[in-house]
């Protein structure tokens, strides 16, 4: 019985040494530990020895068993490792190839004028508000002291929901909804959306603008130049100078359009300000008595300023773009140059 434990031992493991693979290795499991295996059969036949000699020799069937179980098992981890290793080799992965850099994104053109605009007026103090897109007559037209027949109240110019409703054409009556909510003192700056029936290269149906006003007591014409100039040489750089031409606004007296010194040629005179040496860039005046008064404030005791600009033409002119539909059209060949 010894001799042939032994001979079985001998076997199971000179075959296992030849196996090659997991299907051998199986074959080899099923050959020697399986039902039918010979190690199983070893078992079977304890019941032929003398019973004193099979406790002695059970163990050593036993042992025999716990020895091959361990020996198939590192082999099967054997092969498997080897199985492993050579699929690392085949799958080769250059780490090395650099990988699809993610597209960031960048403020828009106009975001970042605005922003520039509004850290300048929120340094001296103002208030950033914002009022609605879609305004009555009364505070788009009627409160800014802006008569029946005056063009811009015309369908051809102005968006019309119904008789009484209106896409905003300006950011001015945002000063009669802040005037309406809050005594004076005033500081307030209005930036948005505004609406025109108008569409070329420099005009298009939708813009946008930033409004200023300011009311308090003792506010004179000086202070509007003051805070016009000081917010010039911040947006501009410190070199800029302005230029304050009479003009009409129904809601200012007396009012004025502002020039700049030209940002590209500083004023020597160049394509973009059409050889005068200056560029335009707001609107602005004295708030007119009849609209302090309209919103119940004693023009007796407060005075103001107001002014109202377009972001598309200082963007337009800070970046010499000369179509204004760049934009709103989301090229990425155009927004790319504002990282
Ligand atoms: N609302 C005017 C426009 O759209 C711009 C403007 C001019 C606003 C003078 C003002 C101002 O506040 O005082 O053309």
């Amino acid at each position: 019985m010894e001799a042939s434990i032994q001979a079985v031992r001998a076997r199971a493991i000179e075959e296992c040494s030849q196996v090659e693979n997991l299907e051998e290795l199986q074959q080899l499991r099923v050959k020697f530990l399986g039902k039918k295996g010979e190690v199983t059969q070893l078992l079977r036949g304890l019941g032929g020895i003398p019973a004193e000699q099979r406790p002695v020799v059970g163990q050593m069937v036993n042992n025999l068993k716990s020895e091959l179980e361990q020996l198939y098992d590192e082999k099967q981890a054997q092969l498997e490792r080897l199985i492993q290793q050579k699929r690392l080799q085949e799958e080769t992965l250059d780490i090395t190839l650099p990988g699809r850099m993610p597209r960031s994104g960048a403020l828009h053109p106009l975001t970042l004028v605005l922003n520039e605009i509004k850290q300048i007026f929120i340094a001296m103090g103002y208030k950033v508000v914002e009022g609605p897109e879609i305004e009555t007559d009364y505070y788009n037209f009627e409160a800014l002291n802006i008569p029946k027949d005056h063009p811009a109240r015309d369908m051809q110019d102005t968006f019309y929901i119904t008789e009484d409703f209106l896409l905003r054409s300006q950011t001015s009556p945002v000063q009669i909804h802040v005037m309406e909510r809050q005594e004076p003192p005033v500081r307030i700056i209005a930036p948005g959306k505004v609406y025109r029936a108008d569409s070329d290269l420099t005009h298009s149906p939708m813009f946008h603008q930033v409004e200023g006003l300011l009311v308090d007591e003792g506010i004179t014409f000086a202070d509007l130049k003051g805070t016009l100039q000081a917010f010039a040489e911040a947006m501009f750089g410190p070199e800029t100078r302005t230029r304050f031409r009479p003009s009409y606004f129904p809601f200012t007296e007396p009012s004025a359009e502002v020039d700049v010194s030209c940002i590209i040629c500083r004023g020597r005179g160049c394509r973009v300000c059409s050889n005068t040496g200056w560029l335009e860039i707001l609107g602005s005046g004295m708030v007119d008595p009849r609209v302090l008064a309209k919103v119940g404030y004693d023009v007796d005791k407060v005075s103001g300023f107001a002014f109202g600009m377009g972001i598309e033409r200082i963007a337009m002119l800070k970046y010499g773009i000369n179509d204004i539909r760049l934009f709103y059209i989301n090229d990425h060949r155009f927004l790319n140059q504002f990282r």
